[in-house]
């Protein structure tokens, strides 16, 4: 089986050529990624219409780098994908409208592919990952902890009740005059600064299960900031430390009570999205996991935030799993729940 994918849910515009090879090395022939990055940086957020239209104008351009990357043609591909949602409209409207003319005009099956799903299904893409397993989904607009007991089959078991993690890593940054994304900022930032310098109050420390809320965490960042009358360097890379650190510190609290609520004996713990780039995070779950003798995956920095190649792996999975191709009027859906 050979996909050509197309993802384009926020400010990366990226074309895939992916393969079902028994060899993992193998599975990803090409992953071209655009970033507008550099588009947005400077309003410190994404601005939807920016976004839309740099899609519309490198999209062609793209497919046609990870055809050529791939060393394959349209006739060899098999199946067209493209995320439906969730994302900004106009951006997933540029990825479906292309993803769409391409199947009809080349005569190949289509298949519209949950970007959510194409986060959670990352890591089996890289490693011999077996079902069930617990996944954290943590990227800029998702938080939740979620049982893959198969394809199609998640069991969420907690999500954030305001922001998404990812979110409160580009708010943060933002008041501390970083540049977006928040989170690579923050981590670099944190790294010369003191953790223990700014206290926190754990979230939702009274609640069972295992919600999440980073709204308040942001709010007392803020008020942090406010207390001191002129901003050094120094205090910011504190700020950031001893923001990372109550996160991260949170993040594997809520992880070990998802875990204990799993309804299988769950041995494998996953971590997915782009906030799983971030190497506090992963150190804190991977510790854990070591401690308590659970496999511990996560995908390659590369593979974490948004890319092509995760939505052609889903793909694959899902009609290795026996689900339909999408008909040609598949919706272009903004807010898709998994
Ligand atoms: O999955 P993703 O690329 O896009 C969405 O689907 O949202 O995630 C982007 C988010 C941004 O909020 C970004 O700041 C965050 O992932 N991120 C990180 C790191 N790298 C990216 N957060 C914390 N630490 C990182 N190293
Ligand atoms: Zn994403």
């Amino acid at each position: 089986m050979i996909v050509l994918a197309i993802e384009s849910s926020c400010d990366e515009t990226s074309s895939s050529v992916v393969c079902d090879n028994i060899d993992c090395n193998k599975r990803i022939l090409s992953n071209i990624i655009n970033s507008q990055i550099h588009i947005h940086s400077k309003y410190g957020g994404v601005i939807p219409e920016y976004a839309a239209r740099n899609h519309l104008d490198c999209i062609d351009a793209v497919i046609n780098q990870s055809l050529k990357y791939a060393n394959v043609s349209l006739n060899e591909i098999e199946i067209i994908t493209a995320t439906a949602g969730p994302g900004l409209i106009g951006g997933l409207l540029v990825g479906m409208v292309t993803a769409k003319s391409i199947a009809l005009f080349a005569k190949k099956p289509f298949m519209a592919i949950n970007h959510l799903e194409g986060h959670l299904l990352t890591t089996r893409l890289c490693y011999d990952v077996e079902m069930p397993y617990l996944t954290l989904l943590a990227s800029g607009g998702h938080f939740s902890f979620i049982e893959v007991l198969g394809i199609g089959n998640y069991k969420i078991l907690g999500e954030t009740l305001d922001d998404a993690a990812g979110e409160a890593f580009d708010k943060v940054a933002k008041m501390l005059g970083f540049p977006y994304p928040g989170g690579p900022s923050i981590q670099e930032a944190a790294k010369k600064g003191d953790k223990n310098r700014f206290y926190y109050t754990i979230p939702l420390a009274k609640r069972a299960g295992c919600d999440a809320s980073f709204s308040g965490i942001k709010t007392a960042t803020r008020l942090h900031i406010q207390k001191i009358s002129e901003l050094t360097e120094q205090d910011k890379f504190d700020i950031a430390a001893s923001f990372q650190n109550i996160v991260s510190s949170f993040i594997l609290k809520q992880l070990k009570k998802a875990h204990k609520m799993t309804s299988s004996d769950i041995k494998n713990i996953v971590i997915s999205g782009g906030v799983a780039a971030n190497i506090e995070i992963r150190q804190k779950i991977q510790e854990f996991c070591l401690e308590q003798n659970l496999n511990y995956y996560v995908p390659p920095i590369e593979l974490c935030s948004d890319n092509a190649a995760m939505i052609g792996w889903a793909a694959i999975e899902r009609i290795r799993s026996g689900y339909c191709y999408s008909s040609l009027n598949a919706k272009t859906r903004p807010k898709w729940p998994l």
